[in-house]
């Protein structure tokens, strides 16, 4: 017998991306939803939103689409985020907040370059894309 496995990697989304794009391209482009960042909870209304009109997955794919916004499209103020905001926005690990956290404590960031030259084990190329969304206030 043929495996039904394939069948089902095919339909289910099963990574942040791709769920996504299956989910939230269905019925507009994708730089509706890559044009206006927002807050988590923001966000979450907005999929609350898109799901009465009609947008349709499962619970792990709709996980997964909050995910993608939580780590894309959600902005951070660098200098009042806590460690899980800072983690998830920037894609740093624990230590580097913690970092982020105790550097603000003594001096708030100035700048993005003042981010990037106080902090090690940040990624640079990351931070110049996501740049509309990092804050500093
Ligand atoms: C069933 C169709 C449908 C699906 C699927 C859908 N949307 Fe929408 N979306 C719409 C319509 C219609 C509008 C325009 C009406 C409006 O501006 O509220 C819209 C507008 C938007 C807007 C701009 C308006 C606003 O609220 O800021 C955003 C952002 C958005 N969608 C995000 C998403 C995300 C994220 C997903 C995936 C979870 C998604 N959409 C899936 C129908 C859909």
């Amino acid at each position: 017998m043929t495996p039904a496995v394939g069948q089902q990697a095919a339909t289910e989304a099963t990574t942040p991306e791709a769920a996504v794009t299956k989910i939230c391209a269905a019925c507009h482009t994708m730089e509706l939803v890559t044009d206006t960042p927002r807050d988590y909870d923001a966000w979450h209304d907005t999929v609350q939103k898109m799901i009465d009109r009609g947008a349709r997955g499962t619970q792990e794919e709709f996980g997964l689409v909050m995910d993608y916004l939580f780590l894309n499209m959600t902005p951070v103020d660098v200098n009042h985020g806590d460690a899980d905001m800072l983690m998830g926005v920037l894609h740093i690990d624990e230590k580097a907040a913690q970092a982020i956290i105790a550097r603000r404590a003594v001096r708030p960031f100035k700048d993005l370059a003042d981010l990037e030259k106080s902090v090690s084990g940040l990624d640079r190329k990351l931070l110049e894309s996501k740049k509309r969304m990092i804050f500093f206030q």
